[in-house]
């Protein structure tokens, strides 16, 4: 017999899960090669202990549980950029200073799969429709550009920005060949760090390894908490170390709103003495898919839409407000040292959530099958289940329409957090800047667009906005800016002061421009 085959049915045998190699023999020689290679990469003893915690950690955390052991942020956490105006010239101040002293680092969690977006690429490729056709990686780059530009002329320096971009085995070969057919958008390519998160297999509900075909099993990324393993697995955090990052922001790779690096941010939380902090936007809608940060038992953990009830999500506070409102954005603040001790003592403390998920596979029969209902689970860990060991945790709150726009699903009518939605948000923003740098728009006749925003209340206007859009009838004054003239609204005046502009409007590093009708 095929000693292989002698010692992985052993393996599997011990594992109880011997069903792995049911089509063995049905496979050609190289399929089994590549079956025995991917079933060799796989602990299985690890594997059934993961199941075993995670399934009794699904059971024991019922919703009623969940729900009673809740608090919300308390006040002396919270920084906030409307309430807190007086402060934010010294937290970004503050942040700029360690952007230009080359301490902040940039770690962008891009391992998802876009399974609701329904694209076979990574989601940081895909193109929105703005009128510069750039992809949320490449605004993402350019705002990090842009910044490392301004901290270091505000200080004299040459500062650097090390972005870590966290990929999957599914994303990796695609996003790495992207970054370097566009040059790494102008980044140093030193300076862009890829690795990979590990994966896991997907299990049926007595802990099967399921099967996606006769010679391959189905396997899924382990989470964005999957990020601790693989920072210590690939030594990132000795890599940071050498480069002298002192602060780190870990944010997703879908809002393209998102503000890398941002300095206001690292500023509060490096002025506040945090090791960990979280930027959060005002949940105002009880039902909206936004994890809520939060107290359980007494420590900071990030609370999923879909582990509270609906009773929970609709509390309201003595002002009216949602009393669980810190709506998670997915944009985290970590101190190097907290880093190091998630990496190096806390990681193997946590545990894995469990998704039932539809997974198609092979049934006993060797039929392939794609259910429509959920035959099994994946296992992921969550980015944020590590507030709870934090010594000093901070919350940002900061205003939805200048910082939150996630892409999660395809364009569709009344679509929520689609391609549409997004580039109507950066188009509403950028409108905002050019207004408030003393810039106007005129429409078709000549005449002025009645937008007026009132200095430092950049909300007011984009609440006119966003009304418009959701009734459809008026869509934003196409207008793009590009990261590398303004990061988050500076610089602008000396273009637009004084002047009328007709939409659609770009201002990228080429000067101003009207584009005549595009059909953006
Ligand atoms: C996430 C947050 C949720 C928040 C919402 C805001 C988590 C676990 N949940 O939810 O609290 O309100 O964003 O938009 O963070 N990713 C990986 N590897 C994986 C899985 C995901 O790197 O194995 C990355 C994705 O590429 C993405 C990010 O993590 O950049 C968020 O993943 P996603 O599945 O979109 O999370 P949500 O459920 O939308």
């Amino acid at each position: 017999m095929d000693p292989h085959f002698s010692r992985l049915s052993e393996t599997l045998a011990a594992a109880d899960q011997s069903h792995l190699l049911q089509f063995w023999k049905e496979l050609s020689p190289q399929e089994q090669a590549v079956m025995t290679a991917d079933l060799e990469a796989i602990s299985f003893g690890e594997i059934n202990g993961f199941f075993k915690n995670a399934m009794e950690m699904s059971n024991s955390s019922k919703q009623e549980k969940m729900d009673g052991r809740m608090e919300p942020v308390p006040k002396d956490a919270l920084g906030s950029v409307t309430r807190d105006q007086d402060s934010m010239t010294d937290w970004e101040k503050e942040g700029l200073r360690c952007v230009s002293q080359s301490r902040v680092a940039v770690l962008l969690l891009a391992g998802g799969q876009g399974t609701r977006l329904g694209v076979q690429y990574p989601k940081g490729m895909y193109d929105v429709g703005l009128p510069s056709h750039k992809t949320l990686f490449q605004i993402q780059a350019e705002r990090i550009l842009r910044l490392q530009r301004l901290a270091g002329k505000m200080h004299d320096t040459k500062s650097q920005i090390p972005w870590y971009i966290m990929t999957s085995g599914k994303t990796m070969g695609a996003t790495r060949d992207y970054f370097l057919k566009h040059s790494f958008f102008g980044l140093e390519p030193s300076q862009v760090i890829f690795f990979t998160q590990g994966m896991l297999p997907a299990m049926d509900y007595s802990g099967k390894i399921i099967l996606e075909s006769k010679g391959k099993v189905s396997m899924a990324p382990d989470g964005n908490g999957g990020l601790y393993r693989a920072l210590a697995k690939q030594g990132i955090v000795e890599d940071m170390e050498r480069r002298g990052v002192e602060q780190i922001h870990v944010y997703c790779v879908d809002n393209i709103l998102v503000k890398v690096a941002d300095p206001a941010f690292i500023g509060f939380c490096v002025l506040k003495g945090a090791d960990c902090g979280a930027k959060v936007v005002e949940k105002t809608n009880p039902t909206e898919a936004v994890g809520v940060v939060c107290k359980v038992d007494g420590v900071y953990q990030v609370v999923e839409y879909s582990e509270i009830t609906l009773p929970t999500a609709q509390r309201r506070g003595a002002d009216g407000r949602l009393t669980f409102n810190a709506g998670n954005v997915c944009n985290h603040f970590f101190s190097i040292g907290f880093l190091k001790d998630v990496v190096q003592k806390y990681e193997p403390q946590l545990q894995h959530h469990v998704a039932q998920k539809k997974i198609p596979s092979v049934d006993p029969q060797g039929r392939r099958t794609s259910p429509d209902k959920p035959n099994g689970i994946k296992m992921e860990k969550f980015v944020f289940d590590i507030f709870q060991f934090s010594k000093k945790f901070v919350v940002f709150e900061v205003l939805r329409e200048d910082e939150f726009s996630p892409l999660k699903n395809a364009d569709s009518q009344d679509g929520k957090d689609t391609p549409s939605t997004a580039r109507h948000a950066l188009m509403s923003l950028h409108h905002r800047w050019v207004l408030n740098a003393g810039g106007h728009f005129i429409d078709e006749n000549g005449t002025r667009v009645p937008a007026i925003p009132r200095d430092g209340d950049a909300g007011a206007v984009s609440r006119d906005v966003s009304a418009n859009l959701k009734d459809g009838t008026d869509l934003p004054i196409k207008c793009e800016i590009s990261p590398l003239v303004s990061y988050g609204g500076e610089g602008l005046s000396e273009l637009v002061k004084g002047k009328e502009f007709r939409p659609s409007l770009v201002i990228d590093e080429a000067g101003v421009h009207e584009l005549v009708k595009n059909g953006v």
